[in-house]
Order: structure tokens, then sequence, then C-alpha cells
């Protein structure tokens, strides 16, 4: 029964064959766009694989699908776009893939910020970026700063980022408020706790996409994922280019959402 359910969630959220990007463009309705899109991207390491190459290989791949969808999320027009790019439990890995990693960002935020800056995005770091080494925390700084003004798409990078964690933040917090009796019990409700987690301020995600075949959550995100909508496929993360994204989109527009309720 699951295994039909999950080859059914596949086969539905697969790409159309033959579909090129600009009649997927025309499919696309501006005004039921996303606000958020979430990513969790997934696969690297399999791809580099599959092709007799070492991991490292599949990251550096998986940079250029994330150079590609946050130029597309601009240019169509999303409000936030939230990628996984390292987890709290990403320290589990070898030494080695940490730092490929870590030098990743570093590079790809070097080398992408001049043309953020000209696309008017603004990026945000969220996790325990205290935890990051100096030269991927000074990245991070000096990327905030030079996108604080921006007004465009809002590009969450995860980073060191775990959703149990942030809930355990926000709880310190509410709570230190609640000692200093800036706050009572009594004001503790959603609102509160969504405002003292890393994305306060912004709409929940209305998407979650997770590429590579496996259908988790993975520690992301998990109270802003309440009413998302999911999509998922066997695309590997570095093989996911911008006519994916639209297909997600197109797919997520065909959906009802009831939230709860009904129609
Ligand atoms: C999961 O795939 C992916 C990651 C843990 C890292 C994602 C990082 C990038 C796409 C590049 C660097 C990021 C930035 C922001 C420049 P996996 O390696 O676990 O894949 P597997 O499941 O096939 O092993």
């Amino acid at each position: 029964m699951i295994r039909s359910i999950v080859n059914f969630i596949c086969r539905s959220s697969g790409r159309e064959a033959d579909v090129s990007e600009e009649t997927l463009k025309t499919r696309l309705d501006p005004s039921r766009m996303p606000r958020h899109v979430a990513i969790i991207m997934d696969g690297n390491g399999r791809w580099a694989l599959r092709r007799g190459m070492p991991r490292a290989y599949g990251h550096r791949a998986g940079v250029e699908s994330l150079r590609d969808i946050v130029r597309v999320s601009s240019e169509i027009g999303l409000k936030v776009l939230t990628v996984y790019a390292f987890s709290t439990e990403n320290w589990k890995r070898p030494r080695e893939e940490i730092d490929v990693l870590m030098n990743l960002l570093v590079e790809y935020l070097h080398k992408e910020i001049d043309e953020l800056c000209r696309n008017n995005v603004k990026v945000r770091a969220i996790g325990k970026i205290e935890e990051l080494p100096a030269h991927a925390r000074r990245a991070v700084a000096i990327a905030h700063e030079r996108t604080e003004s921006c007004t465009g798409l809002i590009f969450n990078i995860a980073l060191n980022y775990g959703g149990r964690m942030e809930l355990v933040e926000a709880v310190r917090a509410i709570s230190a408020k609640v000692a200093r009796n800036e706050l009572s019990p009594d004001d503790i409700g959603q609102e509160a706790i969504s405002n003292h987690l890393y994305t306060a301020g912004q709409p929940d995600p209305d998407l979650l996409i997770r590429p590579s075949g496996d259908y988790r959550v993975s520690n992301f995100l998990l109270w802003q994922l309440a009413y998302t909508e999911f999509w998922l496929t066997d695309v590997m993360w570095p093989d996911f280019r911008r006519i994916h994204l639209l297909q997600a989109l197109v797919d997520f527009q065909r959906r009802q959402r009831r939230f709860g309720g009904l129609n």
C-alpha cells in the first residue's frame, strides 16, 4: 500500500515528456505562484559515485544546479527560496567532505555575490552559523552585508541547520523572555513560536522539493512545513535544472490545498 502511494507520488511529480521550458512558463499562473519554495539538495554523492567519481565531484556539480535555480527563482518572482546545504547532522561525514562543502560555500558566495546583488537577491544564512569554520562565517557575513538592502528574492541558505535545534533555540529564547517578565506564558501561541525561528517574518514554504528519490524530511523546517506541498523526483540534484523547478510549480498549481478544511 505504502509503496503504491509512493509510486503514485513519484509518477505524478515526474517531468512531463517533451514539455519545453517555454511551454511550462506559459502554463504558470502568476497569480498562484508559491511564495516560498524549499529544496533539499539531495543526491550529489550518488550522482558522482555512479560516474565513478569522488563525492566532491557531485557536490561541485550540485553548485551548478543551485546557480540555475537561484537565477530562475529570481526571474519568476518567487519571494523566498530556502535550500538545505548543510545539516546539524552532516558533521558526522568525513572531515575531507565537510571541508569540500565549506570551501564550495565560500567559493560560491565569492563568485556569485555581484550577480546576486545585481538581481536584488537578499542572502540569509539560517542555522547555527557561529559554529561554522571562520572562512565560511566570513563569507556569510560579507554576503549578508552586501545584500542587506536587497528587496527581491530572499535566498535562505540552511547551514549547520536542524529543525529540532531551531525549535530548541526558539524555546530557549521564549523562556528567557518569560524569565525577564517580557512575555507572559499566555502570550505563547503559534505566532510567537514562528517569530522566534530563523525564518521569522517569512511565509512558510508552500512547496518542498526533494530530488534523488528519497522520501524524508531530514530535520528540515519541521515547524514551517506543517501544510507544505511536497514534490518528489528521482532526478538527482546535480541534474536538477530550471525545467524541473518549472514542472514542480506547474504541478503545485494543479493541487488543491485545503489546510485541513473543506473545499
Ligand atoms: C546531500 O547530498 C547534499 C549535501 C549534504 C550538500 C549540498 C551541497 C551543495 C549542493 C553544494 C554546496 C552548497 C552551497 C550552498 C554552495 P548527498 O551528498 O548526501 O547525496 P547522497 O544522498 O547521494 O549521498
